[in-house]
């Protein structure tokens, strides 16, 4: 193995390690019977419609409430996020391409499942319900080690955004502690699958890509960025609106249109996206009719 490959090789050893001393350190986490009403589960900030016209008409009682079914929707676009990120993961253990890392990816599937079991303890526990998945994905043909690089590079985008609002609501004291604890624990297990995917992200687009032809080495970029728009969708959701009392069902997808479309979320947006950028960018994985917009 040589340059990406063999320290891909040799940072997956050392993470097996980290996983298993993780695994055996770990304590349950502590869950109480309800949350006081007045809790922040998200911080403000992150909430999809701080500083818009709805946000500044909530009173503070209001702004929690929209905060907490925030949070019930962060938590379940990880939990759909890992279900398919486990699910990807399965099918390519042992693959030929991916079995010299068959140890570490047995760690990655183990922390996932476990993180699904804070999300949905969450959600179920306290909102009673998660929300439905609305990612759709058209089936479409791939190159040789295409559908590969694609999926570990949504797998990196995905958990890089998520560790943005991970970072920083494990140190916001606003928060309940339960909700800091997830996000805390929940970065922890990310910095490592990040360090990985990062690594194999790059190890795949450099063995495959130079067989690939001009115009399929052009959509990967423009593939990732789209996916990174529609991930961004997902945080607008009206189910969220509706529960929290802002829009009547009927008004709520207009609510989330009209939210995602303001300049004030796309600078949000904009800001909070920047490490992702960054490292696709320093990847080559971004597109150059963004980097020329930027
Ligand atoms: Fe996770
Ligand atoms: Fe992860």
């Amino acid at each position: 193995m040589r340059g990406a490959g063999s320290e891909l090789h040799a940072v997956a050893t050392f993470l097996t390690d980290v996983s298993v001393q993780a695994a055996a350190e770990a304590t349950p986490l502590v869950w109480p019977e309800h949350l006081p009403d007045d809790a922040w589960c998200m911080s403000p900030e992150l909430v999809s419609l701080h500083g818009l016209p709805a946000w500044d008409a909530l009173d503070e009682a209001g702004r929690r409430r929209l905060a907490f079914f925030e949070c019930v929707n962060f938590f379940t676009l990880n939990i759909h996020g890992e279900r398919a990120l486990m699910e990807g993961i399965a099918r390519r253990l042992y693959a030929k391409d991916l079995a010299d890392h068959a140890h570490y990816l047995h760690h990655f599937l183990a922390e996932e499942n476990q993180h699904m079991t804070w999300f949905g303890g969450f959600c179920r526990r306290y909102a009673g319900k998660i929300y439905p998945d609305r990612k759709l994905v058209l089936p479409r043909e791939h190159a040789p080690g295409e559908d590969d690089l694609l999926f570990f590079a949504k797998v990196m985008i995905f958990e890089l955004l998520v560790d943005t609002f991970n970072r920083r609501m494990a140190k916001d004291e606003r928060l309940h502690p339960l909700v800091r604890e997830i996000n805390r624990r929940h970065h922890e297990d990310e910095s490592r699958h990040l360090a990985f995917g990062r690594l194999l992200v790059e190890d795949l687009w450099r063995r495959h890509a130079p067989a690939w032809s001009e115009a399929t080495r052009a959509a990967v970029p423009a593939y990732l960025a789209a996916y990174l728009t529609a991930t961004w969708k997902e945080y607008y959701n009206p189910d969220v609106y509706a529960d929290a009392g802002i829009a009547a069902p009927g008004a709520a997808a207009r609510v989330a249109r009209e939210a995602f479309a303001s300049e004030v979320a796309r600078a949000r947006r904009a800001e909070i996206e920047t490490r992702c950028v960054r490292v696709l960018r320093d990847l080559g994985l971004w597109p150059i009719s963004q980097e020329q917009a930027a």
